[in-house]
């Protein structure tokens, strides 16, 4: 598997998820997005399993995905802890190849800013995702602050090196660039957290 230092440091952070699997500032968009998944879920980068206790476990059914063997593990014990029913794969998001249509839900957190070309990431969820079926996400961005943005623009190449991801992602014109559709859009703490409802486009 290429990317292996990044995964390592996956690897690295995943007790760091479990602990913060809580974090209550978080807490409350988490709900308000996760409540709407139903079906045959797919969960991208699904890290520790921070979503698990949100979904409603007796209409999900969820695929998690992470290419850190120590994530999927922590995310495994999350599962069971809050009885959702769910299987794992250990895979790049990059290499992954599942068939078309065949999820009602696809659902990405915090994690859009980990890939290299997350609008390639968004196109593989529009045909994974059945055409009724919704897309759920909530992601962190560039800020709509100008002294903000400025300091995130800055700090990207150390924040990258250290937590894996970027700070600076253009959340609304990687959208815009995708082949989704966007339903409806939330904006929180100046622009940089966002919540996103969106749907599968059929050519
Ligand atoms: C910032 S964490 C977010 C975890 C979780 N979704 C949450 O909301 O707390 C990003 C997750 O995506 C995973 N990840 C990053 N790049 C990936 C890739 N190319 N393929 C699969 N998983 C990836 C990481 O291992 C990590 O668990």
């Amino acid at each position: 598997m290429k990317n292996e230092k990044l995964i390592e440091k996956y690897d690295k952070q995943a007790k760091m998820y479990e602990n913060n699997r809580a974090n209550q500032k978080l807490a409350r968009w988490r709900n308000k997005i996760i409540k709407n998944a139903y079906g045959k879920v797919l969960e991208v980068g699904i890290g520790a399993g921070a979503n698990f206790p949100y979904y409603d476990r007796d209409n999900v059914e969820v695929t998690g995905v992470d290419f850190s063997s120590e994530m999927i593990k922590s995310a495994k014990r999350t599962a069971a802890q809050f009885q959702v029913k769910a299987e794992f794969i250990q895979a790049d998001i990059d290499e992954l190849v599942l068939e078309d249509n065949s999820f009602d839900c696809i659902v990405s957190t915090l994690s859009l800013c980990s890939y290299p070309d997350p609008i390639v990431t968004l196109n593989k969820f529009n045909h994974w995702c059945r055409k009724d079926g919704i897309i759920l996400l909530m992601e962190h961005g560039l800020s709509s602050n100008s002294f903000l943005s400025f300091g995130q623009k800055m700090i990207d190449p150390l924040h990258k090196k250290i937590s894996g991801c970027h700070c600076n992602r253009n959340i609304n014109e990687i959208m815009r660039n995708s082949n989704l559709q966007v339903d409806h859009i939330e904006r929180y703490w100046s622009d940089i957290l966002y919540l996103i409802w969106a749907k599968p486009v059929r050519s």
